[in-house]
């Protein structure tokens, strides 16, 4: 049988520097976008590309780092002093097969493309390494890509080093860019630190292709997002703004409406049906699900939140880690907190908070209640005011509400109580026992009148 060796890709992610500009205790590379660590998300678009093996060169921060992404499915390096990008390279080497791909990339430019990577990968084979470039109005602190007569890539300048003439091109080097294991290899061992910076530049490399007769092919990207890194609070806001409008861009194109994609904001994954739509100011964190012909209002902040068909969540309205049934109707002002469930077609009105309960088909909690704890029936009506008093300061009890059961205005319900189905509750009660089936049941003073009675007056 014959064995053919596979050529295999191998991704070196560097992300050791310490990032002084960001002005931070936390490492550059676990500053979020979107929700999640810039180095996440290079690791998670180095994973699409089926890489053999990830390695990441990690220095600064170790600690941190380890803790926050330590469970990643990586090889771990680490670079105990940050010598140049050469020097960072040259650690992840002795875990990495001879006979693959090299991909470099860099755990502060988090938003490259797969494609773009899979074309700069295409280029690479014996006698062709892959260079990412692009070209910049402003070329400043970047290497410039060297050109000889006929335009073939010769060397990389970095900014520091370069005289006038080499300043004034605009092509410059991204640093991603895809070689073999074997050349990468030899090329390093012959790098070293004369420089006006004194680091072990990888850019050096460039130019020992080329005196080895191979040809080093540059893939030219215009988008300048994908290449972008990041190293201060100004450059992560606009990323983080670039990153959103990716993200609109995306839901819209599955058919969402939206406002206005530039005040929307999706730190996780939402998964959306058709006819979506959102207003201004919608925020979603972690893994939402929409319903076909969901409307979320303004200002409205789900985090963890499935949410069936026809839904309408009205202004300012807050959920967490909830659940809401088909045809429901949320807010304006509804605060929705960890394991509530909704069944189909509740209401939830203005100032209702509700928490660890469930909530019956077709219920209604319009104005201004607390459920907490609550097991509450299929048709039930909790009127104005109504509280489930669940805690004694040191215990959560339940609250039981059967089906029909209508529940009066500015009632407190003392659990652990249950109130009986199709019961009505007179308002203004505090139920402290359980309630039977069907009958009225009321706690209140007897109403009476003092004909006598004269208000106070003011003596002179
Ligand atoms: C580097 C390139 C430059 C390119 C620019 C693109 C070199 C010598 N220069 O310059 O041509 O235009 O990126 O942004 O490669 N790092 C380590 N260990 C180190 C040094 C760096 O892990 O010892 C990591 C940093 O965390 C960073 C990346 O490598 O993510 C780039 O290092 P940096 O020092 O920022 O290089 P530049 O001077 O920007
Ligand atoms: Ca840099």
């Amino acid at each position: 049988m014959l064995v053919k060796s596979v050529m295999e890709i191998e991704i070196i992610i560097l992300a050791a520097g310490q990032g002084t500009r960001m002005n931070s205790a936390r490492p550059k590379v676990l500053h979020e976008l979107g929700g999640k660590p810039m180095l996440a998300h290079v690791i998670s678009t180095a994973q699409q590309l089926t890489a053999h093996k990830i390695h990441v060169v990690y220095g600064h921060g170790g600690d941190q780092v380890h803790e926050q992404l330590g469970h990643l499915d990586v090889d771990w390096v680490e670079q105990p002093q940050q010598l140049g990008t050469g020097h960072a390279v040259q650690q992840a080497m002795p875990g990495v097969g001879q006979d693959n791909v090299i991909l470099i990339l860099y755990g502060d430019v988090p938003l490259i493309r797969t494609e773009t990577l899979s074309e700069l990968i295409a280029t690479v084979d014996d006698r062709h390494m892959g260079l990412l470039t692009t070209t910049l109005s402003d070329p400043q602190g970047y290497g410039r890509i060297v050109r000889d007569d006929n335009a073939q890539v010769s060397r990389i300048v970095e900014h520091k080093d370069a005289s006038d003439t080499e300043r004034a091109i605009t092509e410059i080097n991204t640093g991603i860019m895809a070689v073999q294991a074997r050349h990468l290899h030899q090329w390093l061992e012959q790098l070293d630190n004369n420089n006006v910076q004194g680091e072990y530049y990888l850019t050096d490399i460039i130019e020992m292709a080329v005196r080895d007769a191979m040809t080093v092919v540059a893939t030219v990207t215009d988008d300048d997002i994908e290449v972008t890194g990041i190293n201060d609070k100004f450059q992560l806001q606009t990323m983080e703004r670039a990153y959103q409008t990716r993200q609109a861009n995306t839901l819209m194109r599955n058919g969402v409406t939206m406002a206005d994609a530039s005040r929307f904001d999706l730190r996780g994954t939402c998964e959306t049906g058709k006819d979506v739509s959102m207003d201004v100011n919608v925020v979603l964190e972690g893994h939402v699900v929409l319903g076909d012909r969901v409307t979320i209002g303004p200002n409205v902040f789900l985090h963890n939140v499935t949410i069936g068909d026809d839904v309408k969540v009205l202004a300012n309205s807050v959920l967490e880690n909830a659940e809401i049934g088909a045809g429901s109707r949320i807010g304006p002002f509804a605060r929705i907190r960890p394991e509530t469930v909704l069944a189909e077609n509740a209401h939830v009105g203005n100032f209702v908070e509700i928490k660890k309960s469930t909530v019956g088909t077709g219920s209604k909690i319009n104005h201004l209640s607390y459920i907490g704890d609550a097991e509450i029936g299929s048709n039930v009506n909790i009127g104005a005011g109504t509280i489930t008093c669940n805690y004694d300061g040191a215990n959560k009890f339940k609250t039981i509400i059967g089906d029909n059961a209508f529940i009066g205005s500015d009632t407190q319900l003392v659990a652990p109580v249950t109130v009986g189905k199709g019961a009505t509750i007179g308002a203004g009660s505090t139920i402290t026992r359980d309630t039977p089936d069907v009958k009225l049941t009321l706690s209140r003073s007897k109403q009476i009148t003092i004909n006598n009675w004269q208000r106070p007056k003011k003596k002179n």
